[in-house]
Formats: structure tokens, sequence, C-alpha cells
């Protein structure tokens, strides 16, 4: 398949792009800085763009047969829309160009799967570190879950390196209200390519932990 990566300098990003090629896909990776990115192989095309310059996702997104996509930032303390708007950039040029598939991250503790990354996030990390992260991420999923694409939202519980072990915990009622449960970005690459394959979960938001 043609695969579009969102966020394909990032952690998560570049664990799908591996997935990805692997798995023998033709592989586009959608970034600001082509700098940032020096993997080579024949089948992963480097593309530069930014989700909140619409323009630029004109030359990413036709001919995909989808997209996935781990967008992400670090600008917890000031009140942005980068996730929202640039996903509603992504809709709207998917929709335009007709690529329906779409496989988006966002995470545990948002919208109906609140309090489900455990009791320190609830308490502590969401109301007074992503507090705007989080209300960007809960209108990102509602975006998402009014378009007409065929959309699965895939909510990780917390992120911790190491590798992919293939084995892990998915389901529509993830997460743990007291625990934070924890999962690599590689077997969150895994698991939507897995997603991608069978499309167990279309619209619908399942978390994935161990
Ligand atoms: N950390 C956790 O425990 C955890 C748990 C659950 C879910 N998540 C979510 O999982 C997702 C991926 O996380 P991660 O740690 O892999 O993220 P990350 O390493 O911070 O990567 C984020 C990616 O988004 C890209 N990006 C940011 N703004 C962009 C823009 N305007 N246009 C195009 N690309 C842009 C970044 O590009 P640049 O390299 O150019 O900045 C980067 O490639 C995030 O949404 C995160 O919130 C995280």
């Amino acid at each position: 398949m043609n695969i579009l990566i969102i966020g394909a300098t990032g952690k998560t990003g570049r664990q799908l792009i591996k997935e990805g090629l692997e798995a023998g896909h033709s592989i586009t990776a959608l970034v600001r800085n082509p700098c940032k990115l020096n993997e080579q192989h024949p089948n992963l095309q480097i593309v530069k763009g930014d989700v909140l310059d619409l323009a630029s996702l004109q030359e990413a997104i036709p001919n995909q047969d989808a997209v996935l996509c781990a967008l992400g930032h670090k600008r917890f303390f000031i009140k942005t829309k980068i996730l929202s708007k640039g996903t509603a950039n992504l809709i709207q040029t998917m929709t335009k160009y007709g690529v329906r598939r779409f496989i988006c991250i966002t995470a545990l503790g948002i919208n109906d799967s609140r309090y489900r990354l455990g009791l320190y996030y609830t308490l502590f990390t969401i109301p007074f570190i992503l507090y705007f992260y989080f209300k960007d991420k809960s209108l990102q999923e509602k975006l998402i879950e009014k378009s007409n694409l065929d959309w699965t939202i895939i909510r990780p519980g917390q992120f911790i390196p190491g590798k992919k072990r293939g084995k892990y915990k998915h389901g529509l009622k993830e997460g743990h209200y007291i625990l934070t449960k924890l999962i690599t970005r590689a077997d969150v690459a895994h698991f939507m390519f897995k997603e991608l394959a069978d499309s167990a979960y279309l619209y619908q938001k399942p978390g994935i932990t161990y």
C-alpha cells in the first residue's frame, strides 16, 4: 500500500516508517525539516510539509491508500490548536482527494477514556501539565469522529522506551483508573499496521497497553 506518515521525524513516526518498510509498503514521510530524517530506502519518499499549512499537504496526500498520524509536540503550557487544526487540514485534504483510511494516535485519558491513564495522570499530569494539550487532543478526536473518513483512533498508555514485543492488550475498555499502563512506541506502530491490515476497530477508539 501507499502510506503517508505524519509526524515521521518523531519517536513514534520513526517506528511507523520502520514497521511500514519492513512490511513492504511504499512509505511517504511528511516532514517539516527533511534534514531530520536521514533514513534512505527505495520505498521511502520524503516530502516537506507542515500540517498547519494546508497547501503543503496537497503534494503528499493524493495517491495514498492511507494516512497514519503520530503528530505531537511539546508546547504543553501554551494554548495551541496544533493537533486539532493540523488534523482538520489533513481531513480536508484527504476528503478532497478521496483518501479515506485514517489511523491517528491520541491517548488514553481523552474524552470517553477519561481517567483511564491512571490516578497520577488524572490528578496531576493532565490538570497541571497536559491541560491545553489534552483539550486540543479532545478536539482532534471529535473532528476525526465527525469526518467522513474511514478512521480509527489509537489511544496508547504512557510511552516507555523499548523494542517491539508484538504482545500487548488492546480494546475499547483498555487502561486503568488507578495504575498508569505502559506501552512502547514500537508496539503502537505494530498495532497501527495491524489495524491497517484488518480494520478490526473501524470507527472505534481502542486503547493499547501491556
Ligand atoms: N508520551 C507519551 O507517553 C504518550 C502517550 C500516549 C500518546 N502519546 C501521543 O503520541 C503521539 C506521538 O508521540 P511522540 O512521542 O512520538 O511524538 P514526538 O516524538 O514529539 O513527534 C511528534 C511529531 O510531530 C511532528 N509535528 C509537530 N508539529 C508539526 C506540524 N505542524 N506539521 C507536521 N509535523 C509536525 C514533529 O515534527 P518535528 O520533528 O518537525 O518537530 C514530530 O515528527 C503524540 O500525539 C503524543 O501526544 C504520547
